[in-house]
């Protein structure tokens, strides 16, 4: 069944059946206040930590429940229900309800018995609030005195596991009290005598744009003994009690009684935030302009749409199309801003970036945003320690220059993080590579930038010490160790047993080295990175293939992982796919390994990571034994890796390969069967169960997970193929043979492209601006402010 479509002109997603399979989420704000809000208006907020700044409770892997509650009451039947059809849950053949979740900002529309309800939710660019503006309007044919009722469940303390947890304390330190226009609540207030102030929190609810006619502060007082969120006593009543709290649990509960003729709307606006009192006053005093409320949504919209502009494409598919220009971009600038922080899965709990998550994360919004990028990476190179390793877990307040690494036990305690893992510094090499090609600025090699522990350096010798730290860490036959892990959290093969993966990467990375010595015209090091990779790819070719693939990687023991006949695992993806990204594989031998996955692990949902799933034959180490079969790292459709596998075969040049791989994990095309998927048919998750499970095609995790950016590249480099490099842009299109032409607006360089490209089977051809040029290649010399490039094919 479809739950709801795309809107490309708005750049919406529309939810037009409530009911959803699970709750389908958006992102407001930015982590400095994050908001997250399910087309039910589940959800919660935080100031700069979901782990230690929670504002609103959420109760996490339950009904999506509570979350920022508006309910409306007919004062004369005394029926009511809320302007998200969860919490009350009215039947929907009579609650017709439609979701817009945008770019910033979500909008929840319903009309129950002749009352219209529009609540928007977003946080305004750049502020630390957020606000739930509604309007109502009466489309009957007699007046309706309506009640308005806001309502938000805040936590005890701003510590959400010790507001889960620590009851005996978290429930004795919260007051709330009523000013005028809004619930204030303190925590900690005895403290605003004390000498230090910081142990004190506050927090408002407010109502601007209409009059509170009563209100509470207690959350036992506003639900009643043995009610829920569907059905509190007070909302029966029509009238809030004004109980405020003083001990066990606070909300922000305030209530407006409104007349409406026939056809007549009001409007109001309900706020929210961590605000001392006079701060929250002059808020509450600042939406009684009832047009701000536009005026800030608008903003949100300019804001992202104007990023997302930056590629604009029309194929035939309208999948791709939205996920493309909308919904993937989208994604992909939430998955680089937030990382790993906090969604309905995520608890916030993690309490950095991941390195190689946000060096991979940085690919999705080169092609949209470099400059947002080129901050991220500045700011992840500095978190490479001097030996070449880097940290796996940059803190949020890392310091540059003064930070505890692995070998610390600071550091280990701190983090979780045992030691190094073998992949983290080599992600730099293909960010850093796209930044550069996409736009030119060689000068960022030189620019000197922090370790994370001591020293600084040019990016470009940081860039060395990551080729160095992969050669200082060589298990058995000379091939980089696996270490803790490499991609893969669950392949523990040590400081002896080698990856593959690895391997490949590191491969991958004396080929970029080469490009920018090149460039720098560096002989010495062009000639040592060439050196290099002959040296490794005949290591590779004798340890690393066996009969009709590469393998996964050598336990300490020698014991190969993923040979052929072996009775689990016995294929890999990633090292076939890397195998072709890397450029290891030469053509011929790259697209036999490819068909050999498309046949031993494609799926009709995706190819899987590996197949078969482990069940008794793991080595020690392979901790995806832990899952269940066909289940994320076992077996499972892990889709970050889709995207490198599109990548690899729309560089082999097959588009219809590519494009089916596309459709198979695509969102956008799985609408249709969101019953099955469960998750958001807009954004990606991080796996899907797989053919072992009885539930195949069931996918988990939404929202903060690498899958964004490695199926962006995948699409915009692989598919598109609009492949810079550092004199220009490439354009090597591998799209399905049924699409006769789309085009393309991309800005590259501060400059507009007008991109149409041809399909018809014609052999190349490329004119930019009415000249003929070379070989599919657009020296950026050649561009002007404005350009049309033809290239039939
Ligand atoms: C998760 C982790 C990521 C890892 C992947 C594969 O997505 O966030 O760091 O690479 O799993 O194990």
């Amino acid at each position: 069944m479809q739950y709801g479509h795309f809107d490309a002109q708005a750049r919406e997603f529309i939810i037009t059946r409530p009911d959803t399979p699970a709750p389908w989420a958006n992102y407001l704000g930015s982590p400095a206040y994050g908001a997250i809000i399910s087309n039910n208006a589940g959800g919660y907020s935080f100031v700069k930590s979901g782990a230690a700044g929670r504002l609103i409770r959420y109760r996490f892997n339950e009904q999506d429940r509570p979350g920022r509650y508006i309910y409306l009451r007919d004062d004369e039947s005394g029926d009511y229900w809320s302007a998200s059809w969860q919490p009350v849950g009215k039947p929907i053949e009579q609650y017709k309800s439609v979701c817009r979740h945008g770019t910033g900002y979500t909008v929840l529309e319903a009309d129950y018995k002749d009352v219209r309800s529009e609540a928007s939710y977003y946080v305004p660019h750049g502020a630390d609030h957020e606000v739930w503006r509604l309007k109502v309007t009466n489309n009957g044919k007699t007046a309706r005195k309506i009640s308005v009722f806001g309502f938000v469940e805040l936590t005890c303390e701003s510590f959400y596991e010790q507001d889960q947890v620590n009851l005996q304390y978290t429930q004795f330190i919260t007051r709330t009290y009523f000013k005028d226009k809004f619930i204030l609540q303190t925590i900690n207030e005895n403290c605003l005598n004390a000498v230090n102030e910081s142990r004190v929190d506050t927090r408002f609810f407010g109502l601007a744009g209409a009059q509170v006619t009563s209100y509470c502060g207690d959350r036992a007082a506003f639900l009643g003994g043995y009610r829920d969120y569907g059905n509190p006593v007070s909302i029966e009543k029509g009238k809030l009690d004004g109980t405020l709290n003083y001990n066990l649990n606070p909300c922000g509960a305030l209530h407006t009684a409104i007349t409406l003729a026939p056809g007549e709307s009001a409007s109001m606006v309900f706020l929210l935030g961590q605000k001392r009192e006079a701060q929250a006053k002059e808020l509450v005093a600042r939406y009684e302009d009832a047009a701000l409320p536009d005026r800030e949504i608008d903003e949100l919209k300019k804001y992202w749409h104007g990023k997302l502009l930056n590629l604009k494409i029309q194929t035939p598919d309208d999948n791709f199309n939205h996920m493309i220009n909308t919904w993937n971009a989208y994604q992909c600038f939430i998955t680089f801003i937030w990382s790993r922080a906090a969604s309905l899965v995520y608890c916030g709990q993690r309490n950095g970036y991941g390195y190689r998550d946000t060096v991979q994360d940085i690919q999705g919004i080169i092609h949209l945003d470099p400059e947002m990028a080129l901050e991220k990476i500045k700011f992840m190179i500095s978190a490479q320690v001097n030996h070449g390793g880097a940290l796996p877990l940059v803190k949020y307040n890392h310091n540059p220059g003064h930070e505890d690494k692995p070998e610390d036990a600071s550091y280990r305690t701190s983090t979780g993080h045992p030691s190094y893992r073998a992949d983290d510094a080599l992600w730099l090499f293909p960010t850093v590579w796209k930044y550069v090609a996409e736009t030119g600025n060689t000068a960022l090699l030189d620019e000197t930038i922090p370790y994370a522990d001591s020293g600084s350096d040019t990016l470009y010798n940081h860039l060395k010490k990551a080729i160095d730290f992969s050669l200082n860490n060589l298990g058995i036959h000379g091939l980089p160790a696996g270490l803790h892990a490499d991609w893969n959290d669950c392949l523990r093969l040590g400081a002896k047993g080698v990856s593959v993966f690895v391997a490949l990467q590191l491969y991958y990375g004396f080929e970029i080295m080469i490009r920018f010595a090149r460039h720098k015209k560096d002989s010495a090091t062009e000639k040592q990175m060439t050196d290099l990779k002959t040296k490794f790819a005949a290591i590779i070719e004798e340890r690393c293939w066996d009969t009709d693939r590469f393998v996964r990687g050598i336990t300490e023991n020698d014991q190969v992982v993923g040979k052929p006949g072996d009775p689990e695992a016995s294929l890999w993806l990633n090292p076939q796919s890397w195998a072709v990204i890397s450029g290891l594989a030469e053509p011929q031998r790259g697209k036999a390994i490819m068909d050999l996955v498309h046949k031993e692990l494609n799926t009709k949902y995706g190819a899987r990571l590996m197949a078969p799933s482990y069940r008794r034959h793991a080595f020690d180490g392979a901790l995806a034994l832990l899952f269940n079969p066909s289940t994320k790292e076992n077996g499972g459709i892990f889709l970050q890796t889709q995207g490198w596998l599109i990548l690899a075969e729309a560089l082999l040049g097959r588009g219809d390969r590519a494009f089916e791989y596309y459709l198979e994990s695509c969102p956008a095309a799985q609408n249709p069967i969101a019953e099955t998927r469960l998750v958001e048919p807009y954004v990606y998750s991080q796996f899907t169960e797989s053919v072992e499970s009885p539930f195949e095609g069931r996918s988990h995790v939404h929202w903060l997970t690498g899958t964004a950016s490695t199926v962006m590249v995948g699409c915009v480099e692989g598919i598109l193929g609009l492949r810079p490099d550092i004199d220009g842009l490439r354009l090597c299109p591998a799209v399905p043979s049924s699409w006769k032409s789309f085009t393309m607006e991309k800005t590259f360089r501060g400059k507009k492209l007008r991109i149409t490209v041809q399909n018809t089977g014609g052999g190349q051809k490329l004119t930019v601006n009415g000249t003929a040029a070379q070989d599919g290649y657009i020296p950026a010399s050649l561009l002007k402010a404005e350009n049309d490039i033809l290239l039939e094919m």
